[in-house]
């Protein structure tokens, strides 16, 4: 990564006439991803980050990338940074619903007035492709069956009422002024580099420090289980083949109860049921998300990463690397429901006095 604040600093001359991509938010988990596959395939990145406490510059070391120290929200630095570029992609967010039940307003800024900011930077600068990164959380809870993509919006939290607002916001550009935007749609994304406070991550660290893990409720909720690569090749997709304007979802290949992941991940960890506590469900929790991806599987997709091998690497990626999401959570502290903030070093040791997070 070169941290500098300018679009073109460091390039080699073979990139000047390589496909330059803005990945908006590409300090995070899943941008991070999507930057450094997309410059070791020789694409011309540059990331525009804010650095919340999930960004981290740690993601992007090694990656052929230009890096911008800034907000989704400013308009004047979208006004410089926007223009030039062949693809915008957003994966600028506020992205952990326990968070948003204890303070919702940095989402909304974020996840609409950022999207809105970031559509309108685009329109002004006749970017050819834009892809907004969503969730399936959008719909909200489905018992039975798979959401398609006509399906209403019903979000249930703050987190996914905010990123309904931002798809809203970027598919009335689309069929307003016809900016060229399509929208991703994608279940539960698990991997390498996922901050420690959803459910995969938080319960790996928690049993390789010797903790016992939370698990919200019954541990009856199922989501769809996706691997970070598969998501990201999904959104390639789209940005190289999808239609403007259109909606795409990506499923995983794993539906799967949160006990499922558990005892799965009690088994990877060598570490016993007697290490789980079961703590009071998080409010307004969503029983069930499933998404149908025929759209996007008419393209071409198929998820490659079957879920027992991408997560038994991902166990692996975090007992190999204890100084990345040591060095994560000391940075930034861990939420609890309750909202109050604390040092996950410390407040991890007992877990009666820490909610974890059952999903994002
Ligand atoms: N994690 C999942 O399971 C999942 C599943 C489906 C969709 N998504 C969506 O994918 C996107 C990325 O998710 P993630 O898990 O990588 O999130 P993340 O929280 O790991 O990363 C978000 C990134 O956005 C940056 N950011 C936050 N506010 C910003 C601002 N105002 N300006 C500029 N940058 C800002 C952060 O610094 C961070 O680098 C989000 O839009 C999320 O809604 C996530």
């Amino acid at each position: 990564m070169t941290p500098s604040p300018t679009s073109e600093g460091g390039r080699s001359p073979a990139h000047r006439d390589a496909t330059k991509v803005l990945v908006v938010g590409g300090a995070g988990f899943i941008g991070s991803h999507y930057a450094r596959a997309l410059s070791a395939d020789g694409a011309a990145v540059t990331v525009l980050d804010r650095l919340t406490y999930a960004g981290n510059p740690a993601n992007l070391e090694g990656a052929a990338c230009d890096f911008v120290l800034g907000d989704v929200c400013d308009t004047a630095l979208l006004a410089e940074v926007v223009p030039g570029h062949d693809v915008v992609v957003n994966f600028a967010a506020e992205s952990h619903v326990d968070r948003s039940i204890a303070e919702a307003g940095e989402f909304v800024r974020t996840n609409v007035l950022g999207t809105q900011t970031l559509m309108q930077a685009c329109l002004d600068a006749a970017v050819p492709r834009v892809v907004q990164v969503s969730t399936d959380e959008v719909y909200g809870s489905i018992d039975i069956g798979s959401w398609t993509e006509e399906a209403p919006l019903r979000p249930r939290s703050p987190y996914s009422a905010s990123k309904a607002g931002g798809d809203m916001i970027a598919r009335a550009y689309a069929v307003t002024h016809g900016l060229p935007v399509s929208i991703t749609r994608c279940g539960n994304n698990y991997g390498p580099n996922q901050y420690p406070e959803k459910m995969i991550p938080l319960f790996v660290t928690n049993l390789l420090r010797g903790r016992k893990v939370p698990l919200y409720g019954d541990g009856g909720n199922v989501r769809d289980w996706v691997h970070v690569a598969d998501h990201c090749a999904g959104i390639r997709l789209v940005a190289e083949r999808g239609e403007p304007g259109e909606v795409y979802h990506i499923a995983g290949a794993a539906e799967l109860t949160n006990v499922e992941v558990t005892g799965r991940l009690l088994e990877l960890c060598g570490a016993g049921w007697d290490m789980v506590e079961h703590v009071e469900d998080r409010k307004g929790h969503d029983r069930r998300y499933s998404l149908d991806d025929s759209r996007l599987r008419a393209l071409g997709y198929r998820p490659s990463v079957p879920f027992d091998r991408g997560l038994a690497e991902t166990v692996r990626w975090y007992a190999d690397n204890p100084g990345w999401w040591r060095a994560a959570t000391r940075a930034a502290p861990a939420r609890t429901i309750a909202g109050t903030a604390q040092d996950a070093e410390t407040s991890q040791e007992a877990t009666s006095g820490t909610q974890g997070e059952a999903d994002r």
